[in-house]
């Protein structure tokens, strides 16, 4: 008998591919965000996407998190990827339009490559050189020789990483001039920005220079249609996909979680009562420290106090809405529960929810337990 470890396959995202396709067949023209809840399944949505395209395109994917991003020199380090063969040589060949004779011969050339090949010279003289402008320089010519033969697609993942590049503070507006200069002016390679931090987004989104040069793809948690149906791929029965539904909501990492239990032979709503309790723990944990210790947050280098009644009575607004709007919370407290990954920042149409079902009914036990 085969063992019961069926591996849990790439959901849906129809709707969502369709569009980013449309997006890599046309001429690359807008810088594209792609934000949405934490664990929403951003990097799964665009690896799978990676992985499935066609011959025609390069794919560079760049993952901020792997690496901590303090300095400058970080920021390059986790940029490039030294690479002496391989992936190197083989963007080599397309430079020396060894190409052609590839693509007849029916051999695969898609690449894939974690960070932008250099060789380690090359990667030496840009730390050497302490102008940032040198580097983009070069990455510019780099995907202008690519786009010669083929389309370029650079994937940056966990792009509010650089967000706390103060020492080097241009060195964010330089690379989003540089994502500009590659798409909207260029027009040689597409660019995808992913991020939870939506708070970080809409800094983005409030620069001058990005107006009417991006766009937004929301990456949301599943709706209740997809979530049922997912669920409904592994044995789980209707009565119970309505029940997952209803306490924990539509985040895939939440409903593998689920999954995962059944399969082990757990009782469903066991295991949701305890992803409950401990989403409170977590939250309680947050607002006692909060409660204790303090909080500030620091807005274009001035510090503001983040006020401890206020942070609960904005919570207590969840008490009968599922979301609010942006105009009703302040920004401090704004700022504040959407760092610490309790509310989710919808920069698009300005509404701020939790960010999942489970957390909001976290939410609601904590204020009930609270009177
Ligand atoms: N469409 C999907 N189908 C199946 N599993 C998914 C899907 N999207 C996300 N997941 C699962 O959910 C988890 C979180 O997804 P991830 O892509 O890391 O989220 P994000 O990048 O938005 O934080 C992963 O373990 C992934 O396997
Ligand atoms: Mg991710």
């Amino acid at each position: 008998m085969k063992p019961n470890i069926r591996k849990i396959e790439f959901f849906d995202r129809e709707n969502e591919k369709r569009e980013i396709l449309n997006i890599l067949r046309t001429e690359p023209q807008l810088l594209n965000f792609i934000y949405g809840p934490i664990n929403s399944g951003k990097t799964t949505l665009i690896t799978d996407m990676i992985e499935n395209l066609p011959d025609d395109y390069v794919v560079f994917y760049v993952n901020l998190r792997r690496k901590s991003i303090i300095r400058y020199e970080d920021f390059i380090r986790v940029l490039f990827a030294i690479e002496e063969g391989g992936f190197l040589k083989k963007i080599k060949n397309i430079f020396t339009k060894v190409l052609k004779h590839i693509t007849s011969t029916g051999e695969k050339t898609l690449y894939k490559s974690h960070g932008i090949p250099v060789d380690k010279s090359l990667l030496e003289t840009f730390f050497k050189e302490k102008s940032n402008e040198d580097v983009f320089n070069y990455l510019v010519e780099y995907f202008k020789n690519i786009a010669k033969h083929k389309t370029p697609v650079l994937v940056i993942d966990e792009l509010q990483m650089i967000g706390g590049l103060e020492i080097n503070g241009k060195l964010i507006y330089k690379l989003f001039n540089f994502f500009i200069g590659l798409t909207k002016e260029l027009h040689i390679c597409h660019v995808f920005a992913l991020s939870s931090d939506s708070l970080f987004i809409e800094r983005v989104y409030n620069e001058a220079i990005l107006k009417d040069r991006c766009r937004y793809l929301l990456i949301n948690n599943f709706d209740e249609e997809t979530t049922l149906k997912f669920l409904g791929k592994y044995n789980i029965n209707k009565e119970e996909q309505k029940l997952i539904y209803k306490n924990i909501g539509g985040k895939p990492a939440h409903l593998i979680r689920i999954i995962d239990a059944k399969k082990r032979g757990k009782e469903i709503m066991n295991e949701v009562k305890e992803m409950l309790e401990s989403r409170k723990k977590e939250t309680n944990d947050t607002l006692r420290k909060l409660k204790e210790f303090g909080s500030e947050i620091k807005y274009n280098n001035v510090s503001y106090n983040v006020d401890y009644t206020k942070v609960i009575s904005t919570l207590k607004m969840f008490g009968e809405k599922d979301e609010i709007s942006a105009n009703d919370i302040s920004e401090v407290i704004k700022m504040y529960l959407v760092k610490d990954n309790i509310l989710f920042a919808e920069c698009a149409n300005e509404t701020i929810k939790p960010q999942s079902k489970l957390d909001l009914l976290a939410i609601r036990e904590i204020l009930k337990e609270m009177k």
